[in-house]
């Protein structure tokens, strides 16, 4: 595409006061469509109105013009490979934008670093191998909206908006979790090829659909569920406060992913088998991540309290935890449309959970050390 040239004819007659002005005159906006603020403030979905609220099935063109502008005809073209709704789109994307927007929190500021008590060397440990392994995962979930982020389609705007959030929020998340590693002299601990497999999976994904299956329905969703329960392995009301602000901003990474495959789904239902088998390869690392024993004994320490504990319960004490992961996965999958029940490749035995009473079938889930 040629740069363009400077006009200087029209520079010539502007400066002799002979204005364009085809810009005002010849304007086919919707004039009059006035945008109302809500209770909380003028928000993205105050804003989508007439047809700036139009959201197209099929983006017409490849540009970062704003939806709903008059564009040049001859606009260069970005290359942009996320052309359909369907591809990014949940229909809760923009109250999730403004809800990241309005609950940011600061890591330095926010966490009382200095109340951190002194804690038995072992549940140390314990927590600073937690945190080891939740601040290399966490910054994948920055890591791969960014790698897809300018792929996407500028007629979808706020699904952007709404990944950026998430890409600040993951950047928050490695950072408090590396803090709490060092705040309290336990320091890092092991990082596994296991974890980093399930990450390069995700990051390696073939298209944004597969990536997003794998990272906000499997990968976050445990992670969210292991944040619901930080009262459980928290050895002080420090970390208590770390799970429980994360946690709102992973619900919101969790709630996007979820709705975008219900979308994805209910405008395509015959892709089901295309996802089954994202969950599928998926769900084998995370069974791989779940017999580590630097991913599930150091919640187990935390969760019994004490090393004699978790080994007296063997396992027990992550047991109900483990469990309740797998039974909040199976959920937010029949949310999003996608019933695992009958492919689940996690074995109840590693999962800690009651295939009977969840109503699994698979072969691969009931076929463990029963
Ligand atoms: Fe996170
Ligand atoms: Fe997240």
């Amino acid at each position: 595409m040629a740069a363009p040239t400077v006009d200087w004819d029209y520079v010539e007659r502007a400066k002799s006061g002979e204005l364009d002005l085809r810009w005002l005159r010849e304007w086919n906006s919707e004039w009059g469509v006035k945008a109302t603020p809500s209770r909380v403030g003028l928000t993205m979905r105050d804003i989508a109105i007439g047809s700036y609220g139009e959201i197209p099935e099929t983006a017409p063109r490849r540009t970062m013009a704003p939806r709903g502008s008059e564009v040049d005809a001859d606009v260069p073209d970005m290359g942009y490979t996320l052309n359909s709704k369907t591809d990014v789109w949940a229909d809760n994307v923009m109250d999730l934008y403004e809800e990241g927007v309005s609950r940011q929190w600061s890591a330095t500021r926010d966490i009382p670093w200095s109340e951190i008590p002194e804690i038995d060397p072992d549940l140390e440990h314990a927590m600073c191998q937690l945190c080891t392994l939740l601040s290399e995962v966490e910054m994948i979930a920055s890591d791969f909206p960014a790698k897809w982020m300018w792929r996407i389609n500028h007629d979808y705007v706020e699904a952007k908006m709404f990944l950026a959030t998430q890409i600040m929020d993951e950047a928050r998340h490695t950072e408090v979790f590396r803090k709490r590693a060092l705040a309290n002299g336990g320091g890092l601990g092991k990082a596994k090829a296991v974890t980093e497999s399930f990450l390069k999976l995700v990051l390696d994904a073939e298209n944004y659909a597969q990536g997003s299956a794998l990272m906000h329905i499997l990968g976050e969703g445990l992670v969210l569920s292991l944040f619901r329960a930080g009262e459980l392995i928290s050895p002080s009301p420090v970390e208590k406060k770390i799970f429980r602000l994360c946690m709102q901003d992973e619900a919101r990474h969790v709630a996007y992913g979820t709705m975008h495959l219900r979308y994805a789904l209910a405008e395509d239902p015959d892709r089901i088998e295309e996802f089954h088998q994202y969950l599928d390869g998926g769900e084998e690392m995370i069974s791989a991540l779940f017999a580590t024993p630097e991913v599930v004994e150091p919640i187990a320490v935390l969760a019994a309290g004490s090393v004699d504990g978790a080994a007296v319960m063997g396992g027990q004490a992550a047991d109900m935890l483990l469990g309740r992961v797998i039974e909040e996965y199976l959920q937010r999958c029949d949310r999003a449309g996608i019933d695992r029940r009958s492919r689940i490749k996690i074995p109840d035995v590693l999962g800690n959970y009651d295939a009977a009473a969840l109503g699994v079938t698979s072969d691969a889930a009931v076929s463990g050390l029963n």
